[in-house]
């Protein structure tokens, strides 16, 4: 079997147009949406991030602010700047890049965001939403990859899904998306054991590991679906994800690329919050 390719740069595009589209209602009504993106260092792969984050901001209409401050920022001057933009008027969106230099705890300024800009939805109160399926913010790249089955018909309900990681930006949030929406997820880690038994049962598998080729070909059944959320460098310094994309490729029913899978889906997932954020502090239902 060849997998059907899922592309999620022009599902981005589509969603992009819808988003611009709202955002134009918005406007109409007197109301621009606007992001702060925040950066603290030059980590070079976050560097990227923040200007592909600017570029959609553009694409999409919404006014975007970008604070980038040296790697020897303090964590009070930090907390200062998110204590501002909390209260600026014209941001309904704040996002801090993580990761954060090591002298400045990630946790406090998460706490720090108000929640009701937190279009990361990484505050635990937004965290707390998710878990219980009342939520505002939907975390942007597992929102990413149910849009992405949403687009190519894929249901996972009643299917058995396994999420390889368990991070809070990925992991957690993926499995609990995957089981509101009634799949049986399973979570694996470093410490899981017979991992390869649970993959190779599973309809559905999310990669975010974050090592390269981590899932091969005979790890997995043939017809699954395989989503691949890793961004990782090789050894020549080409971008590849936590697939061994060319073996899992030809057993898979769909599968997503590096680049061009998840990576453009999250940033417009950011644009969607962005926008859902603008229209609750006015609120506005559109
Ligand atoms: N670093 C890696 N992924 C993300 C993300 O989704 N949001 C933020 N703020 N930082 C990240």
């Amino acid at each position: 079997m060849s997998a059907v390719i899922i592309d999620g740069k022009a599902t981005s595009k589509k969603i992009r147009e819808g988003v611009l589209a709202d955002i134009n209602k918005l406007s109409e009504l007197g109301v621009k949406a606007g992001l702060a993106v925040v950066i603290v260092g030059d980590n070079p792969a976050s560097r990227t991030y923040v200007n592909n984050k600017k570029k959609a901001c553009a694409e999409c209409g919404i006014y975007s602010e970008e604070y980038a401050l040296p790697e020897e920022t303090t964590e009070e001057e930090l907390l200062a700047l998110i204590d501002k933009l909390n209260k600026k008027e014209d941001i309904n969106g704040i996002l801090v890049q993580l990761p954060l230099p090591k002298h400045i705890s990630e946790d406090k300024v998460i706490a720090a965001i108000n929640p009701d800009k937190d279009v990361d939805a990484f505050h635990v109160q937004n965290v707390g939403k998710i878990m219980t399926g009342d939520f505002d913010f939907l975390p942007c790249t597992p929102a990413g990859v149910m849009a992405l089955f949403e687009e190519y018909g894929i249901d996972v309900s009643g299917k058995r899904a396994a999420v390889i990681g368990r991070s809070n930006i990925v992991g957690k949030p993926m499995s609990m998306l995957l089981l509101h929406k009634n799949a049986t997820v399973t979570i694996c880690h470093s410490r899981t054991k017979n991992i390869e038994e649970i993959l190779k049962s599973s309809d559905i598998i999310v990669a975010a590991v974050g090592r390269e080729a981590f899932l091969k070909g005979d790890m997995v059944s043939e017809g699954c679906v395989v989503i691949d959320v890793g961004i990782n460098r090789n050894a020549e310094g080409k971008l590849c994800g936590d697939v061994d994309y060319e073996e899992v490729s030809k057993k898979a029913s769909f599968i997503t690329p590096v680049p061009g899978g998840v990576g453009p889906m999250t940033i417009t997932m950011l644009m969607k919050n962005t926008l859902k954020a603008a229209c609750l502090q006015n609120n506005i239902n559109i």
